[in-house]
């Protein structure tokens, strides 16, 4: 058996944590979502009263980010998501955070990590990596379900705004942009519920084991 890393990459309420999770549980493999590590340092940096923009106390915040700061509610705002793309396009943030990811990548068995770089810089050598995509309005869709389930007042139009204005922020950066690795098969769910979205998933796994 090789090393089972499974790198899961796409833009904004694509579905890929929820099939990263359902995957990590599959394969019984440890998951690292690692849009909480941005958020956690946009959290950071709001808690201390810091400028998003400020790429030394962000380079800081990314450094001293402790496993146990993952954990914070908070960091599943809306808000948050923003804040996250704003800090995630600091190269020395995203350094920082590189060792952190590739740690947690090198488990014994393997690990499924999920985000916007992990094939393409984080895990290039993944055996398995997976592009999740959906239209835009498909991913604003889920992502208002989720916020209206969750009590967070907005509305349709404001979620489609933000996933596009975040699309654009993440595809268009100089420090490792949202792009599709050259060896990712890309799956799309705008046509397609969880389980569907798992089980095209897992027939890519089954082959590459
Ligand atoms: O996936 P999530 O919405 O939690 O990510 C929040 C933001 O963090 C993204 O919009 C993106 O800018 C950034 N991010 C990133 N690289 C990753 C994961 C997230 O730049 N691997």
């Amino acid at each position: 058996d090789v090393e089972m890393v499974i790198a899961i990459d796409g833009p904004a309420a694509s579905g890929k944590g929820t099939l990263a999770r359902r995957l990590a549980l599959h394969y019984g493999l440890p998951h690292l979502d690692t849009g909480l590590l941005y958020r956690a340092v946009a959290l950071a940096l709001i808690d201390a009263d810091r400028d998003l923009a400020d790429a030394a106390a962000a380079e800081d915040a990314a450094r001293s980010l402790r496993a146990e700061s993952l954990g914070d509610t908070r960091l599943r705002e809306r808000a948050m998501g923003e804040a996250a793309s704003v800090v995630s396009a600091i190269p020395a943030v995203r350094a920082a955070l590189l060792d952190w990811q590739r740690r947690f990548a090198a488990a014994p068995g393997g690990a499924v990590l999920d985000g916007r770089d992990i094939g393409t810089v984080v895990c290039p050598d993944a055996p398995v990596k997976l592009f999740i995509t959906a239209s835009p309005e498909e991913r604003a869709q889920r992502r208002y379900r989720e916020l209206g389930g969750r009590g967070e007042p907005v509305t349709f139009e404001a979620v489609l705004a933000d996933i596009v204005r975040r699309d654009a922020r993440d595809a268009d950066r100089a420090a490792a942009p949202l792009r599709i690795a050259d060896d990712a098969v890309v799956i799309d769910t705008t046509d397609l519920d969880a389980d569907g979205a798992f089980r095209a998933a897992t027939a890519v796994v089954d082959t590459r084991r």
